[in-house]
């Protein structure tokens, strides 16, 4: 089968990225695109549409406009995922050298930035629920403590990451930490990958978005938390924090000389799509529904984490001593297709789509889980082995660049990674280039590998000793 064969597969029901439900939910001005001959409007960068970093054109305009809506200084329209904006916003902030505080959960792309660019991460742990095996959101005490800890006087600090809301939908409430680093002059990028649409529904009960916050650099993911294609995504640009010019080279240094004008357009539309009041009363009326499932769910008696966005439907299968990755494989294999397992949960998305059916089919299929299931685990998660602040031992680019051979994780007790070990999704780091793997690490990765083959045999490459 090929590619494009598989592509019109049918399933039951799809409660993963991207969120626009396999179409349902894309907005009307881009059904309208594609309904017209397939690959008309496939056009490249002419001088009326210019590109993300034009001075003039039509996306120039839409990007401004979008923009003064928010108040906010810039908005780039990207084609190559929140990735690459993260990317383009860590090398804006911080020159070779220099150190970002980030959290232990920050996404990959941001390390992958560091490495190239000769960063130096310094990862600050999180609290750690044992009941879901979940970070809990950052306190601005517990940040206050962070930073604290972090030695301002021999280091050059150039700016600070924070993720919100993570991927099960925790959020932080970001306004008093960007608050604190702005005290230090150091300026912030947002992760809000996942809580893109949180800056169209103010005062609706959902937390405030980063953009709101005064954040100085937002990353939004629009296919996962707006009803944009893969691989759309925006930055926003805020304050004097982050020198307008060295952003813009930024993008420049990654972005392609093709920008993608079908996602291009998916990214305006996206965004246009949430600013009419007809439809944003249309996705305000999905996100009530999201919550009106949850609490009938709940009723039901069946076990879900609430976190604070309504649209990830969290699954605590530990509950009935079923690992996430189990259960996760048993509604693959009856039509319900979920985003996220995890040792002890498994998160559907709900997306911008109706989702009517969902109660009826998420409960049919769960009571067969539990009458097929014939395990009962004592699921339990360990902390991960991190120390408040940490850094590589070795710096990340020098380690992604030295010489490495491969042997199984288990055997690298004491080595240097010269790898990053990574499951996706969450697409959170559990090793980085540069970091000592010491015995806490190899027990931690064994533990969160125990129900995840593809973790339990993988290699790693590893810095000679
Ligand atoms: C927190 C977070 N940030 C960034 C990204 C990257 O998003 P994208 O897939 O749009 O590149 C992800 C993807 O999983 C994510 O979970």
């Amino acid at each position: 089968m090929s590619v494009s064969d598989f592509l019109t597969k049918k399933f039951l029901k799809s409660l993963f990225f991207p969120s626009h439900n396999r179409g349902e939910a894309l907005p009307e001005g881009l059904i309208r695109l594609l309904k017209k001959q397939p690959g008309f409007w496939d056009l490249p960068e002419l001088p009326e549409i210019g590109s993300p970093l034009s001075s003039s054109g039509l996306i120039h305009d839409a990007q401004v406009s979008i923009s003064k809506k928010f108040n906010a200084k810039n908005c780039f329209f990207g084609v190559n995922g929140a990735s690459g904006l993260i990317q383009s916003g860590v090398i804006a902030m911080a020159n070779p050298g220099e150190s970002i505080i980030m959290p232990r959960n920050v996404h990959i792309s941001a390390v992958k930035a560091c490495a190239l660019q000769n960063v130096i991460p310094i990862f600050f742990d999180i609290e750690f629920s044992k009941e879901t095996g979940h970070y809990i959101p950052i306190t601005t005490e517990w940040f206050t403590n962070v930073l604290n800890n972090i030695d301002f006087e021999n280091k050059k600090i150039a700016g600070v990451i924070l993720v919100s809301p993570y991927y099960q939908g925790y959020a932080i409430e970001l306004e008093p930490l960007i608050k604190i680093c702005h005290q230090h002059d150091l300026p912030v990028l947002v992760d809000e990958a996942h809580g893109s649409y949180f800056l169209f529904c103010e005062n609706f009960n959902l937390p405030k978005s980063a953009v709101r916050s005064k954040a100085d650099l937002v990353v939004h993911s629009l296919h996962k938390s707006l009803n944009g294609l893969t691989q759309t995504a925006a930055l926003w640009h805020n304050g004097n924090l982050v020198e307008e010019n060295k952003l813009i080279k930024s993008i420049n240094l990654l972005q392609t000389t093709s920008p993608n004008s079908l996602l291009i357009a998916s990214c305006e539309e996206s965004i246009n799509d949430w600013l009419n009041k007809a439809n944003l009363d249309k996705y305000k009326k999905r996100i009530s529904d999201a919550k009106s499932i949850y609490k009938e769910l709940k009723n039901r008696k069946i076990p879900l984490i609430k976190t604070q966005d309504p649209l990830k439907i969290v699954l605590n299968t530990s509950k009935v001593g079923i690992d996430g990755f189990t259960a996760d494989k048993f509604f693959y294999k009856n039509g319900l297709i979920a985003e996220l397992p995890e040792m002890m949960t498994l998160t559907f998305c709900l997306g911008f789509s109706n989702q009517e059916e969902f109660i009826f089919l998420f409960q049919k299929l769960w009571e067969k889980l539990l009458m097929q299931n014939n395990r009962s685990l004592k699921l339990k998660p360990i902390k991960p082995p991190f120390k408040l602040v940490q850094s590589p031992e070795i710096p990340i680019g020098v380690a992604w660049r030295s010489k490495t051979y491969t042997i199984p994780i288990k055997e690298a007790l004491g080595k240097i990674s010269g790898d990053i070990i990574c499951p996706y999704p969450p697409g959170i780091p559990l090793i980085v280039p540069g970091e000592r793997i010491d015995k806490d690490r190899i027990n931690w990765i064994e533990t969160q590998s125990l129900h995840n083959e593809d973790l339990l045999n993988s290699y790693i490459r590893v810095l000679p000793t």
